[in-house]
Parts: structure tokens; C-alpha cells; sequence
């Protein structure tokens, strides 16, 4: 089984393209409250001696940087107003080392459109391409960090589903395998970032999950159900073989409960008690994502085309890596990109056909802190 994750996010910089930021915004804002009320305290602790020191704060799975780039903004305002316009700060922008750090590079630089990092004063941008389940900055360097829509992701693929390609689809014995490498890499990430941490510092992560119904997220009536059952169609009609259709797997894990995030803690581990870790709260967030044909309830079929396209490109950004990478390598790129494309057709007519469903995100918000 891989042992590196390899999925690169199919995030484009075309203005009429719709992206992963596009389609879900600004997720870093559903928990915007929790990281402006953590960097004010960091900011309200810097004693006048430290202030020569940078303030540093990380953007964990940051892909293209895009969708935390406002959120960082505001928060490099609220450093320079805390502690004045020469405060030295460091922006830490991790992820996977296969990630595409040039559209990274591009987002912080901007363009006439869109006015990139604020880098007046003394702001320094930092690229770290390494996983964040290990340790990706030095002890007690950090302030704050934080990470959306990204801790879903395992480290690692530690099986081939065999009756399907993501979790729910996995037979018992699969599934527990999933869910432990969930339960190791979360408390991995916890620790690393607890390890990176400053004293006083913050840790504010937002997780595709579970909610406390059981719930999850929802691009379909009936969940994400049709991403398998379109991939097994294709399979008995001969258009993939078997072989891809076992290779066709979603590493993620999104089952995690609140208990599943309080688990480092309530275990305990030691390193959180020697770390001197802290949760600060859990919080779940129901999300319904917007776009004016979600909310039309007798549509006509031009609605339903729009609301189809919408559901694709909601899907694609995140999803496209996995149909791909399941493709044999004997294919040829052009035949890969046909059947990826022959895929996300029938996804589309799924989506037409069932047009009537408003879609959502379950999110967790874990808040963190290191103790003084
Ligand atoms: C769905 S995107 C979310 C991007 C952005 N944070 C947002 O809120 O829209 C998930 C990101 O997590 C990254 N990722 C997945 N596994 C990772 C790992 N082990 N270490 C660092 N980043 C990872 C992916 O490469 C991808 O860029």
C-alpha cells in the first residue's frame, strides 16, 4: 500500500472555471471567530521583549493558498495593529510535497484581479512541502496554526477497498483499518503541531466529520453514493477494468466523531500531557453551500443543467485525482482524461436527475491551545 499521499488537488486559476475555492468559499471563514479570537490573545501575551521576535502562523493542506488568503490577511492586520507595522511575520503554507506549489506561489503574489498576500511591512511567506501528520516546523516556533478541509485526508492508503472505492463502500475488515489510521493520524497531526507550538501558542482545525446525528457531508441525496456506484457501473460495463476498479480508492476518512477528537486527550497520551496540550473546544458546523439554483424548488431544465454543472465542480477538484490515479498506467493520457471525463458526464446526469437536493458540509472545529 502507499505509504506517500499522491493526490494533487485539480485546482485551476481560470476566472471562468469554477474551483475547489469557488464551489466551497472561504472555508477558513466558518471558523474565522475561533482564529481572530486565538491571535488576539497571542497578541495581547507578546511581552515588549519578544516583540522583536516574528510572529509565525501556518496554513496547514493549504493546496493554492486561495482559501485561506483573506483570512490571513485579515490576520497579518490584526499582528501589525497589535504590535505595530515592522512586527517581523512569518506565513507558513504547508502541503503535500506533490502539491502544486507554482499556483501557491502565483496566489500569494496575485494578479490584477486578486491583490495576493499582504506583504507590506516585514511579511515573510514560508512554502513547506512536507506531510502534516510529522513534524513540519521547529519546537515551540509557532503561534497559530490552522488547516481546512484537510485532515480528512489519511497519510497513508492501508488497503484496497474490494466492493467499492471510498469508506462506506469498505467491508468491515477494511473499514477498521481506515478508522485506525484516522484515530494514529490525527493524533500524529495533534502532536506535531502541538510540538511546533509556542507556549500560549494556537491550533485551529476544521474537519470534514461526522456530526453528533451521525450525519455527514452530503453532495447527493443519498451522500456521496453515486462517486461508487457510477465508478462500479463503468466497471460491469467493460469501459475500466477490474484491476482499476480495485485501484480506484478515496484515502479519506470523514466518520470522525466529536469523541473521535478528544481522543488524544481523554486517552491521554503522554506527549499531550508532556507538551502541555489543551483542548479548548470542539464545535460541529452544519454548512449548506450556496449557489442560486440550490435554493430554486421547481426547476426547469435550464436550472437543472446549472445545478449539475455546479454539483461537478463542486465534486471534481477533489475528486478527479482519484479516478485518475485508479487508471492503468498502460493507458494513455488522452484515454485517462476520456474516461475521467466520460466519469464526471455520468455524475452530471446523476446530479440532473436528482436536482432537487440542497447540498451541505458537516464540519468539526477543534480549537487547541499549548499552556503558558
Ligand atoms: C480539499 S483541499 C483543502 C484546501 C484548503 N485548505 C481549503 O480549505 O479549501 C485539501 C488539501 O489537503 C492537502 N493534504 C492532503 N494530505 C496532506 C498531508 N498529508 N499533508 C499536507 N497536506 C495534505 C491536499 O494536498 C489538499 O491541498
Amino acid at each position: 500500500m502507499s505509504s506517500f499521499p499522491t493526490m494533487k488537488m485539480n485546482s485551476r486559476f481560470t476566472g471562468d472555471v469554477d474551483d475547489m475555492y469557488n464551489i466551497h468559499g472561504h472555508a477558513g471563514n466558518l471558523c474565522r471567530e475561533a482564529i481572530l479570537e486565538g491571535l488576539g490573545r497571542t497578541i495581547n501575551s507578546r511581552s515588549e521583549h519578544l516583540a522583536v521576535q516574528p510572529v509565525s502562523i501556518a496554513d496547514f493542506g493549504t493546496a493554492d493558498g486561495r482559501a485561506s488568503l483573506s483570512l490571513i490577511n485579515e490576520m497579518i492586520d490584526a499582528i501589525q495593529a497589535g504590535l505595530g507595522q515592522k512586527q517581523p511575520i512569518l506565513v507558513y503554507y504547508n502541503d503535500q510535497p506533490m502539491n502544486d506549489f507554482n499556483l501557491l506561489s502565483k496566489a500569494i503574489q496575485g494578479n490584477t484581479h486578486d491583490p495576493g498576500l499582504n506583504i507590506t511591512g516585514s511579511v515573510y511567506p514560508v512554502i513547506v512541502p512536507r506531510t502534516m501528520y510529522e513534524q513540519c516546523l521547529p519546537d515551540d516556533s509557532l503561534d497559530l496554526g490552522i488547516s481546512t478541509v484537510a485532515t480528512h485526508y489519511l497519510s497513508k492508503q492501508v488497503c484496497q477497498i474490494k466492493h467499492g472505492i471510498y469508506f462506506k463502500e469498505a467491508d468491515d475488515g477494511e473499514q477498521k483499518l481506515i478508522r485506525q489510521q484516522g484515530k494514529a493520524d490525527w493524533r500524529a497531526y495533534v502532536i506535531s503541531r502541538g510540538r511546533e507550538l509556542k507556549p500560549g501558542g494556537f491550533l485551529i482545525t476544521l474537519t470534514v466529520s461526522s456530526n453528533d446525528k451521525g450525519e455527514l457531508s452530503s453532495a447527493f441525496e443519498n451522500g456521496i453514493s453515486p462517486l461508487g456506484s457510477v465508478m462500479s457501473d463503468m466497471a460491469r460495463e467493460g469501459i475500466i477494468t477490474q484491476e482499476e476498479y480495485l485501484a480506484t480508492n478515496w484515502n479519506a476518512y470523514m466518520e470522525r466523531t466529536a469523541d473521535d477528537f478528544k481522543e488524544p486527550f481523554t486517552c491521554p497520551l503522554p506527549e499531550i500531557e508532556e507538551l502541555g496540550l489543551e483542548l479548548v473546544s470542539i464545535k460541529p458546523i452544519n454548512h449548506y453551500l450556496r449557489h442560486p439554483t440550490f435554493d430554486i424548488i421547481n426547476k426547469d431544465t435550464t436550472d437543472k443543467l446549472k445545478y449539475s454543472q455546479r454539483i461537478v465542480a463542486m465534486v471534481y477538484p477533489w475528486f478527479h485525482h482519484v479516478i485518475y490515479r485508479g487508471l492503468s498506467d498502460s493507458r494513455t493520457e488522452d484515454e485517462k482524461e476520456m474516461i475521467t471525463d466520460q466519469y464526471f458526464s455520468r455524475i452530471q446526469t446523476h446530479a440532473f436527475e436528482h436536482s432537487d437536493f440542497k447540498p451541505y458540509m458537516i464540519f468539526t472545529e477543534v480549537v487547541i491551545t499549548k499552556s503558558m
